[in-house]
């Protein structure tokens, strides 16, 4: 099982994109968790996409076409996803010219997020739910990671807190059984 992680943070220190280092060591027997980075991907614009997708674009897209599953580790951002992220989404969402359809139809996503408030971006992983419904994308499993007070939990890039490794390992079995489910 193949599974594209995607964090909407560009920070080095991100505690998103640690959350994603985390997801690939606690990634149960079978999945696999790449990682896609988004900084290289320009802001979205109409005029470009009916030129033909940017490489980045390109890239993008091919990625999460490629993968049985997306992770995405979202940021929370006055109450709402980082710009980044629905950049990101923004592109992925759209057929462009050269496909018959979005990558993100009917794509399995899977929602984790970190931040230093105690409210662990339960905000923004809700309004990222209705961002990817929109887009045609279906959000499992049931339940959430909101990693609150990150910086108590992640230290020198690494999730070191075991009562969050334990409900991140089993938030990702349940999304693996969703994704095996999915495809029958
Ligand atoms: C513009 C801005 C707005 C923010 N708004 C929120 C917020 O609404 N809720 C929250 O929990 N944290 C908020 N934060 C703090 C972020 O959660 C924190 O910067 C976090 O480290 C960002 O994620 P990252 O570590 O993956 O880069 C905000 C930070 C910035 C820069």
């Amino acid at each position: 099982m193949d599974i594209l992680g995607i964090s909407g943070s560009l920070r080095a220190a991100s505690f998103n994109t640690a959350l994603l280092r985390a997801a690939q060591e606690l990634a149960p027997a079978g999945m696999r968790i790449a990682t896609h980075r988004l900084h290289e991907l320009p802001l979205f614009d109409q005029d470009v996409e009916e030129q033909g997708d940017p490489p980045p674009v390109v890239a993008l897209k091919d990625a999460i076409d490629a993968a049985d599953a997306l992770l995405l580790a979202c940021p929370e951002y006055n109450g709402g996803i980082s710009g980044v992220l629905k950049n990101a989404i923004d592109w992925a969402s759209r057929a462009g010219r050269d496909r018959a359809k979005s990558p993100l139809a009917g794509k399995l996503v899977c929602i984790v997020g970190a931040s230093p408030g105690i409210t662990g971006t339960v905000r923004a992983q809700d309004a990222l739910r209705l961002v990817l419904r929109r887009a045609g994308a279906r959000t499992e499993p049931q339940g959430e990671v909101l990693v609150f007070q990150a910086h108590t939990k992640i230290a020198d890039g690494k999730l070191a807190d075991e009562r969050t490794r334990d409900a991140l390992a089993r938030h990702l079995q349940a999304f693996a059984d969703r994704v095996a489910a999915s495809r029958g």
